[in-house]
């Protein structure tokens, strides 16, 4: 496994290995590698002929008083999972050789970045477009690999490779959860163990919504209405939103409709951590 900091070795690695007709997946990562982050691995390893996971912690998509500096940084483990998971090259960047002096320029996807996410991080999913389409130049991927759990950032990347015509494929994989059904993220060491159950809260407010759409409930209203309750009865109160919406536009749907897939997310915070949470529900045709 090659492990890479400087963006001009990847690119020379990435060419060769297109040049010999091989395809790249690429896993973009900040790290702290989880089971969640590892089913995109494993995805990427079935069908890809080079997998190669990026990790860096990019500032660009933190806004102030977020958690930059206190983000768990763990490079040395995630260096040796991605060798037990036989990836071919990890490209791990200084902040300095992604963002020189003079760096300048912003990759930005409107209207959809505006909402949920987009209105509780302002800044976040300029970060995240900007270093994207770096580590998309620098590792020059066939497949990309993202996790459903970030619902938002999945529908946002999509909108970017469509618009931009980036000649690659977006995968997206399953959440990824504990057994007791808290979602995986690197966040979730943040949490102590009251705050680790008290999470748990948003997994049922999502079941909530799951049962209401599978016994025929249309009206996100109600949805909405019986998922705060789930939220408040567990002391949730720092709720920042339960979206009902359209995964690829994330715009609010009023009333299900039969066989159309629609996107259930929550967001709230546990003690000082900021979780979210989403699930995907279609009224029975
Ligand atoms: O999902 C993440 O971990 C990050 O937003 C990403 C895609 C690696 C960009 O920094």
């Amino acid at each position: 496994m090659d492990v890479l900091t400087r963006i001009r070795d990847t690119q020379v690695r990435a060419e060769k290995d297109r040049r010999e007709g091989k395809t790249i997946g690429v896993v973009p990562t900040m790290g702290a590698l989880h089971e969640g982050h590892l089913s995109l691995v494993r995805a990427a390893r079935s069908s890809c002929d080079i997998v190669t996971v990026t990790i860096f912690v990019n500032p660009k998509q933190f806004g102030a008083g977020e958690d930059f500096n206190s983000y768990p940084r763990v490079l040395d483990r995630d260096i040796s999972v991605c060798e037990n998971e036989r990836v071919d090259v990890v490209f791990a960047p200084e902040a300095g050789e992604m963002y020189p002096e003079g760096f300048s320029t912003t990759v930005r996807v409107s209207g959809l970045t505006a909402s949920w996410e987009g209105s509780a991080r302002p800044t976040h999913f300029d970060g995240v477009t900007t270093v994207v389409t770096k580590l998309f130049a620098i590792t020059k991927p066939h497949r990309a690999y993202f996790g459903q759990k970030d619902a938002q950032q999945v529908a946002v990347i999509k909108r970017m490779v469509r618009d931009l015509n980036f000649d690659l494929e977006i995968v997206v994989c399953p959440i990824v959860r504990e057994p007791d059904g808290l979602a995986m993220s690197s966040r979730n060491v943040y949490l102590s163990p009251g705050e680790r159950q008290e999470a748990l809260a948003l997994v049922r407010s999502l079941k909530k919504a799951e049962e209401l759409v599978a016994s025929g409930t249309t009206k996100s209203l109600d949805i909405v209405e019986s998922m705060k309750q789930v939220l408040t009865d567990s002391e949730i109160r720092k709720r920042d939103y339960i979206a009902i919406v359209n995964p690829d536009t994330m715009e609010p749907v009023e009333t299900l409709e039969p066989g159309v897939r629609v996107l259930v997310a929550v967001a709230a915070r546990v003690g000082k951590t900021r979780l979210i949470d989403n699930t995907i529900v279609t009224l029975a045709e």
